[in-house]
Parts: C-alpha cells; sequence; structure tokens
C-alpha cells in the first residue's frame, strides 16, 4: 500500500510515519511540501524519501498550484494522501479528485477549534480535556467525517507548550495506526 505524506513544518508526525512502515505494511513512496525551509525535510533526506517541494509563493492562484499537486498525485497514484501538518487549504477540485483518499490529523477534539491556535483556545476556554482528531478531508476546513479521535485530561499545570507535547505524542501514535488500519 502507497502512501504520500504532505507536510509543511516540523515533520514530527512525518518521522512516526516513517518509523512505522515495516511495523504497519505501508509505504511511504514519496513526500510533498509547500515550504522549501520545512523542517521536515531532514527526515526525507535521513529515509531516502523523495520530496517534492513545490513553493506556492510561486504561484498567483489555489487552483493554478493546486492543478500542479494533482498532476503529482496523478503520476503517483498513492492508495491515501495523508497530510501531517501541511499547511495549505486545498481547493475543492483537488479534494474531489481524490475524494475519500486523503486523510488529516487536527490537534483538537473536532468539531471544537478548527483553524488555528487550537491549544491556547482549549486553555482559554478553561476545557478539561483536550486531543487530536483525524477526519477525511472534505473542502470545508476541518470539518470532514471524523475516522479517530483520542483524548487526555488538562492538568492545571498545562501550557500551550505542554499541550503540543502531549498532543504531538498522542499523534506520533495513532497516526500511523489509523493510517495502516485504513489501508486494509
Ligand atoms: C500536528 O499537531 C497536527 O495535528 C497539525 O500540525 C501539527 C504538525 O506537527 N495538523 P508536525 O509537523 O508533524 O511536527
Amino acid at each position: 500500500m502507497k502512501i504520500v505524506v504532505f507536510f509543511s513544518g516540523a515533520g514530527t508526525n512525518l518521522k512516526s510515519i516513517l518509523d512505522h512502515q515495516n511495523q504497519f505494511d505501508y509505504e511511504v513512496c514519496a513526500c510533498f511540501t509547500n515550504n522549501p525551509d520545512a523542517k521536515g525535510l531532514i527526515f526525507c533526506r535521513e529515509y531516502g524519501i523523495n520530496c517534492k517541494i513545490i513553493n506556492h509563493k510561486d504561484f498567483d492562484d489555489r487552483e493554478e498550484y493546486d492543478g500542479v499537486v494533482n498532476t503529482f498525485l496523478e503520476n503517483l497514484n498513492p492508495d491515501l494522501i495523508v497530510l501531517a501538518g501541511y499547511m495549505r487549504i486545498m481547493s475543492k477540485s483537488l479534494v474531489d479528485n481524490w475524494e475519500g483518499q486523503i486523510v488529516n490529523i487536527h490537534p483538537s477534539l473536532l468539531p471544537k477549534y478548527p483553524g488555528l491556535h487550537t491549544h491556547q483556545r482549549a486553555l482559554e476556554a478553561g476545557d478539561k480535556v483536550h486531543g487530536s482528531t483525524i477526519h477525511f478531508v472534505t473542502s470545508e476546513l476541518d470539518a470532514g467525517p471524523i475516522i479517530r479521535q483520542e483524548s487526555f485530561e488538562i492538568e492545571p499545570s498545562d501550557t500551550t507548550e505542554s499541550l503540543i507535547k502531549k498532543v504531538k505524542n498522542l499523534e506520533h501514535k495513532i497516526y500511523p495506526e489509523t493510517i495502516s488500519s485504513l489501508l486494509k
């Protein structure tokens, strides 16, 4: 089973997905990033995975950019497209072309806190629990059908930084497991 991983930043979820390839019997056939400076590129180099880098800043509009993304995907024809900290909203036409084959992981208990600053928003709201959600991608931001959601209790001592750490630890476990179960 071939998957392609999209990322824009640190790439710690990408690393975890790569680390679990053998255990879960899927193969990362390529990666994609819109950010030439993404820290996660280091993991592609370490694991010898080809990463397509296409800077969105070189394009005038989203449709044009996503047209190139679509051609990249058509050439690969992956079983699953895994968004792991990919900080671009995908256009409706791209999402429609790959309907049911794009998954995303979002650092909140959706439908709470779509978008950015989820940890800070959970703290400011005085939430008792926080967590992460894996969902199918639709053309509406962070709103597609939920595949898996895991939560933990927020401690009084928690800060934005500690929540980021806790959520990422959780994600590094549940994302590879979920990818594997979707490919069965
Ligand atoms: C994760 O917390 C994920 O939920 C969100 O972006 C973050 C990516 O982190 N979509 P990393 O780049 O995998 O370290």
